[in-house]
């Protein structure tokens, strides 16, 4: 390959992209075009005519090629942007996702001052991270059952100067550490919640490059919420707030299963599309 002009490059880059299927092909060439030469989307269609190295041309056609096969843009970038935060990401953590920046604007208004937050399943570490960096009085600990993840996390931890103040375990959602017990303020968890089911429909973005024990949660899709939520109980104080992401549809189901175990106030928020999408709940005080 020579070296080629910007417009060139993106005239065949949306063409490759649009024949994959993409539904954004001209804004998808545009963002990773962007990406390697490290310009801004309006730059690159001003400077349309010129030219760029060899190199940079062979690297933009291999990631291009990469995204016709519906690889996420994010693992070719090796990064996402969460409460705005650029994130590391990795095949080995799920993909912060918008929706889940609800569970931090919340976290951060319902925490008091010097408050500890458990997250549950934290993955690339986006919910404490994003938390910590916002709120530096904050104590916040994060429980995750794959090691290749909470390596993701700590590295995120690091390049936002927060290491020091997440306390990152491996383990299991029915087992947090007991030193936790009785010592949170507030349970945040966006836990596994895709139907078995539903899983070979999903994007192949999705089903072919998120890992697949962040999505699934069994037959019904809430396996992991029956064994978190007692757990949050026996972490939260009295008082102490429960925030749970919900998959859509669940959000009854899940409601009764904090009913069932002594949370009460129990609000269902909605995202942006008008999906029932964060629950709140109060563990109750003892009488
Ligand atoms: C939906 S992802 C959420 C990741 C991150 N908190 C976010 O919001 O982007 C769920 C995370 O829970 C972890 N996980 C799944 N089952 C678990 C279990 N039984 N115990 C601990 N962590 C678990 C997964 O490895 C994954 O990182």
């Amino acid at each position: 390959m020579t070296a080629r002009a910007i417009g060139e490059l993106l005239v065949a880059a949306e063409s490759t992209l649009r024949e994959a299927g993409l539904a954004e092909p001209r804004d998808e060439a545009l963002y990773l075009l962007g990406l390697l030469l490290d310009r801004r989307r309006g730059q690159l269609l001003l400077q349309r005519a010129e030219s760029v190295d060899r190199d940079v041309a062979e690297r933009f056609h291999a990631w291009v090629r990469r995204r016709a096969n519906r690889e996420p843009a994010q693992h070719i970038a090796g990064e996402q942007e969460f409460h705005g935060l650029s994130f590391r990401v990795t095949p080995d953590v799920l993909i912060p996702r918008n929706e889940t920046e609800m569970l931090v604007d919340e976290l951060l208004a319902v925490t008091p001052r010097d408050g500890v937050v458990v997250d549950l399943g934290t993955g690339s570490g986006c919910i404490v991270v994003a938390a910590a960096v916002k709120r530096h009085d904050l104590r916040l600990q994060a429980l995750e059952c794959s090691s290749a993840a909470l390596d993701v996390a700590r590295s995120n931890a690091r390049r936002h100067g927060v290491l020091d103040r997440v306390e990152f375990v491996e383990g299991d959602f029915s087992a947090p550490p007991e030193a936790w017990f009785g010592t949170a303020h507030t349970v945040v968890s966006n836990p596994p919640y895709v139907r078995e089911a539903e899983w070979a429909a999903l994007e192949p973005e999705v089903r072919d490059h998120d890992p697949r024990g962040a999505l699934v949660a069994g037959e019904h899709g809430l396996e992991a919420y029956r064994v978190l939520i007692p757990q949050a109980r026996l972490l939260l104080r009295p008082g102490g707030r429960l925030l749970l992401e919900l998959g859509k549809g669940q959000a009854a189901e899940v409601r009764a299963l904090a009913a069932a175990v002594g949370f009460a106030s129990l609000q269902v928020k909605p995202d942006l599309n008008g999906i029932p999408r964060l629950l709140t709940a109060v563990l109750r005080s003892a009488p």
